[in-house]
């Protein structure tokens, strides 16, 4: 059921490479809620993916950008201000990969190019993007930014490898830089902490199938879907969020405030019993 929450508002939405991106769901969601947007991704992105077809169902412009150039990002929101015909309200930052996780490298070996690129490409990004925003003055007052995250940032879990390093640092420029847009014009800029989800982002991560049944039997709710994140996203865009700034705000089912749930520890014992 659409409540026309983002009706009049527009904005860039990142990161849409397939029908399971969390990225999809919320361009979708947003389009159904009444907002205009634009969609981006990296060129390379762009040729692997299916991205076409969603700018076709969200009757939305693409315009590529590698999220590590600056200057690809200034032709974005030119591009994007250009198209709205002035400033937007929204931006969703939907953008994480890992060249260490990707090639299997343990984190007592990583290797540091490819760490300068897991920080660059999923967390430095940010900063860029909130700069040459900022730098134009692309967006209206009260707008909203979201950077989509992941608890690794407060907690170790075994194979999230350097990308945890990289949403703690996420997570550092969404208060940071928080402070400066909200002072000085009113923008609020948040990250939303995800359960897992069966991603190309989620699936490069080692152990990915039994960390989403961990997860789901942890969380009193069950893991949230990439549909569910969509809609907590776009409620971060409405008017009815405004006060809202500078917060890592868990969407994971329950999973970050619960110790020991009753189906972790029968199947763990059971596993005992069978040793
Ligand atoms: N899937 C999960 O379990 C999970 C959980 C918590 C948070 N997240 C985060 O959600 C976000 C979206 O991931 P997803 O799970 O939808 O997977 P996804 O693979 O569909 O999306 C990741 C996107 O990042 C884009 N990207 C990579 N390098 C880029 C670059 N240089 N410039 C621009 N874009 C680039 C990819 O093209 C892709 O569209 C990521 O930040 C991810 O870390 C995912």
């Amino acid at each position: 059921m659409a409540y026309g929450l983002l009706k009049g508002k527009k904005g860039i939405i990142s990161g849409a490479l397939n029908e399971q991106s969390i990225a999809w769901k919320a361009a979708l969601k947003a389009v159904e809620e009444g907002a205009e947007i634009v969609l981006t991704n990296a060129p390379v992105s762009l040729r692997l993916g299916t991205i076409n077809e969603l700018a076709e169902q969200c009757n939305a412009p693409l315009i590529p950008a590698d999220a590590t150039s600056v200057e690809d990002l200034e032709k974005l929101v030119d591009g994007a201000m250009e198209h709205f015909g002035g400033k937007f309200d929204f931006v969703l930052h939907s953008i994480g990969m890992s060249p260490n996780v990707r090639k299997g490298r343990p984190y007592d070996d990583i290797n540091y190019d490819y760490l300068g690129k897991t920080l660059d490409i999923s967390a430095i990004s940010l900063h860029k993007m909130l700069s040459v925003l900022y730098k134009k003055d692309a967006l209206n007052e009260w707008g909203s930014v979201v950077a989509l995250t992941y608890i690794a940032a407060q907690r170790t879990f075994d194979g999230y490898s350097d990308m945890a390093d990289a949403k703690a640092l996420l997570e550092s420029i969404t208060r940071s830089f928080g402070l400066k847009y909200g002072k000085e014009r009113h923008v609020r800029i948040n990250t939303i902490s995800q359960s897992p989800t069966k991603t190309t982002a989620g699936s490069g991560i080692a152990g990915m199938q039994d960390m989403f049944a961990y997860a789901d039997a942890m969380s009193p709710l069950g893991n949230a879907t990439a549909a569910d994140c969509a809609d907590y996203i776009t409620s971060m865009f409405s008017d009815l969020t405004r006060h809202v700034t500078m917060q890592n705000l868990y969407h994971d089912g329950g999973f970050s405030a619960t110790g020991l749930t009753a189906e972790v520890v029968e199947a763990f014992t059971k596993g005992l019993k069978n040793e």
